[in-house]
């Protein structure tokens, strides 16, 4: 019934053998279709910001609302801060009020990864907040930083574990064939659990126990969400995500935390374009988010339920 860090989740879900959905937000109708749907099936959740949303929304207007959310909803949610470019950035948000944050050095040289990442648990341990850091290149688009597929890299399982050892960080996003935005695969999804599970025994091997693993760039990328944008004057072509039971299979491995936004923004606009191909005269705003506000909340619980498997976690 509060806003809480991700330790206790993340214990949980190990053990549960299931994954938390940590879901981007940028205004009111998207922490309110998440909310409701994290309410609904008694499943904690963590609402995630991203640079461009701190600059879009601001943190004081996004902590009021996820304030509001945890009066009006009693779940318990963790607000993080997704793909952290720096200290100040993680020093903004905690002031703020978040209870996570994940620094992104993953575009860095390996050591130059390790002591910014070391920098910042040292501080956001000192505030009681835990951090989330990456190893490996995923391909895609997040913020201004663009990684074309032929430079992603997987997460390598030595360095891995070195890595945990030396920054003290609490979660680790891996690359494993994941990638963000609305493309993922060209031709078959392939993930490679090989590695995630060479982590996982080289982690145990060394004492380190029950350690979380964070998949960012998890979106499903709904064929009939993708449609529907297209029916209504979209142009989304060969768009294609992760498909839900590899999602599931690493819900019950190590990963903890699984990242999802273009599977929002495509509900979302889906939502958007079909209200008003059907409605061409309306204007009124509390028509078309309201509508959006409804399809965020059924794919949500669908991720809960069917993809995650967190349904009852707040028990
Ligand atoms: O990983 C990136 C997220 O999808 C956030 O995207 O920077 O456009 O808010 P954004
Ligand atoms: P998607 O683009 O697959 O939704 O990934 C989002 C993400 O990883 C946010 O950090
Ligand atoms: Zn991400």
């Amino acid at each position: 019934m509060a806003l809480v860090t991700t330790k206790e989740m993340f214990k949980k879900a190990f053990e549960g053998k299931y994954a938390i959905g940590a879901f981007n937000i940028n205004n009111m109708e998207i922490i309110q279709g998440v909310v409701n749907a994290a309410a609904k099936l008694n499943s904690a959740v963590i609402l995630q910001v991203s640079k461009s949303a701190l600059a879009y929304a601001g943190p004081k207007y996004l902590m009021a609302m996820v304030n509001a959310a945890i009066e009006e909803t009693g779940i318990d949610i963790a607000v993080h801060l997704d793909h952290g470019p720096d200290l100040e950035t993680v020093k903004k948000v905690i002031d703020a009020g978040f209870t996570s944050v994940m620094f992104d050095g993953s575009h860095f040289e390996y050591e130059e990864n390790v002591a910014k990442t070391k920098e910042v648990v040292d501080y956001a341990h000192s505030k009681g907040v835990v951090v989330e850091a990456e190893l490996g290149m995923l391909a895609g688009v997040e913020d201004d930083v663009n990684v074309a597929a032929e430079h992603a890299t997987y997460t390598d399982p030595d360095q891995a574990v070195d890595f945990i050892k030396r920054t003290g960080v609490d979660s680790l996003a891996i690359a494993i064939g994941t990638s963000h935005g609305a493309y993922k695969f060209k031709g078959e999804a392939k993930l490679r659990f090989d590695i995630l599970e060479n982590i996982t025994a080289k982690l145990e091997a060394e004492g380190i126990h029950n350690f979380p693993i964070v998949l960012h760039g998890a979106s499903s990328v709904d064929q009939n969400c993708v449609k529907t944008c297209n029916d209504f004057g979209g142009k989304i072509d060969g768009a294609s995500g992760i498909p839900n039971d590899m999602l599931r299979k690493a819900s019950s491995m190590a990963v903890c935390k699984i990242n999802m936004d273009t599977d929002l923004r495509l509900a979302m606009t889906a939502g958007i374009r079909k209200f008003f191909g059907e409605n061409p005269s309306a204007f009124d705003p509390r028509g078309y988010l309201g509508i959006s506000r409804e399809l965020i909340q059924k794919l949500v619980e669908d991720k809960i339920e069917n993809v995650l498997g967190s349904k009852d976690s707040m028990k």
